[in-house]
């Protein structure tokens, strides 16, 4: 097994360089025109290992096959898909290609975005020996040693790359997937905060909702990033620029009182029986907190937002701690 893994560890290097130097090569040509399109410059292409999968049939596979390299070991890659009719060929075809590394910077899978608008937008390498989604974020190699304060946790590829090329080398990625206990363990080894950077839309909003619980069992303090109007950070970034960015960092809200806001939501706060049920909500909430002096400052918090009285919402919690 160990076996297998440094085998298929070795295969993804060579994999990866082969599209890296695609990218380069007359063939990659289109691939590289779609990232400067992006805004990437040549020194960010290059950190970060893009690559390109060509659009000929089985490139990467004949070139495999011509390094000497057995089926076997390109099935378990996760490089090739296997059809009972068509044998095996290769999964990325014309794509630009983003390597996914490890904490120690092994290329474990990959990443393929079609140049423009074809679907899938995005294409992942399966599970694999070597590759854990639940158990990786993409950049966590270079966040890791970027000496801020926080991790900015946001959805994909591009995001990242976009914010380390504006300077914030503290951002990674969990590609798609929900972020895992694991995940926030692993975030645990190098920050005590996590700002959750996510998509602006619906669904960027409900992954931070589920990520807020996850980060903190961890022990992880959390913060949410508002994008408004933006729907994610490579917008953000290209309309405003990296200091109004800065500016969203250093205002990101305690995820509690996201919390509280995305309870709101759910309460017709126009109508006397609306907001009492939402305050009692509030209050069940608040109970939670144990700590009674932690307590007591996020009841002034959310008693300011809402212009209502410390004592009443104070009592309200009291209540709702007896009730149990
Ligand atoms: N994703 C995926 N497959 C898709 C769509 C998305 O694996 N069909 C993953 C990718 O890791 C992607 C992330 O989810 O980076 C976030 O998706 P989305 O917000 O839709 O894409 P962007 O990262 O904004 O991509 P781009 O800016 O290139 O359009
Ligand atoms: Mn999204
Ligand atoms: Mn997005
Ligand atoms: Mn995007
Ligand atoms: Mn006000």
């Amino acid at each position: 097994q160990q076996d297998l893994k440094s085998r298929l560890l070795e295969l993804n290097k060579m994999a990866a360089r082969y599209f890296y130097y695609q990218l380069r090569s007359e063939n990659g040509r289109q691939g590289l025109e779609y990232l400067k399109s992006r805004q990437l410059s040549d020194e960010t292409i290059k950190s970060f290992g893009l690559g390109f999968a060509n659009k000929y049939s089985n490139d990467l596979y004949n070139y495999m096959k011509k390094q000497g390299i057995g089926d076997e070991l390109l099935r378990e890659s996760g490089l090739m898909n296997v059809d009972e009719a068509k044998g095996m060929y290769d999964k990325f075809w014309n794509r630009v290609i983003f390597p996914i590394m490890d904490v120690n910077s092994r290329v474990i899978g990959f990443g393929g975005r079609v140049m423009g608008d074809g679907k899938p937008k995005y294409l992942n390498s399966p599970e694999t020996p070597i590759f854990d989604k639940s158990r990786n974020l993409y950049g966590l190699n270079v966040a890791r040693t970027s000496r801020k304060k926080n991790i900015l946790v946001c959805e994909g590829y591009m995001d990242v790359i976009s914010l380390h090329q504006a300077g914030f080398r503290n951002a990674v990625a969990s590609l798609g997937t929900a972020l895992t206990t694991q995940h926030a363990g692993l975030l645990k080894r190098y920050t005590d905060e996590v700002v959750l950077t996510y998509d602006s839309d619906d669904a960027g909003t409900r992954a931070a909702m589920r990520a807020i619980p996850i980060v903190k069992a961890a022990g992880l303090s959390a913060k949410v990033l508002h994008m408004q109007p933006y729907k994610d950070p490579d917008e953000f970034i290209k309309a405003l620029g990296a200091e109004k960015f800065q500016e969203r960092i250093d205002k990101a809200e305690n995820s509690f009182m996201f919390e509280i806001s995305m309870l709101e939501r759910e309460y017709d706060m126009k109508d006397p029986e609306g907001k009492t049920a939402f305050y009692n909500g509030v209050a069940a909430k608040l109970v939670e907190f144990e700590v009674e002096l932690e307590r007591e400052n996020y009841i002034e918090a959310v008693a300011e937002r809402y212009h209502i009285a410390f004592d009443s919402l104070r009592k309200l919690v009291n209540r709702a701690a007896m009730k149990g």
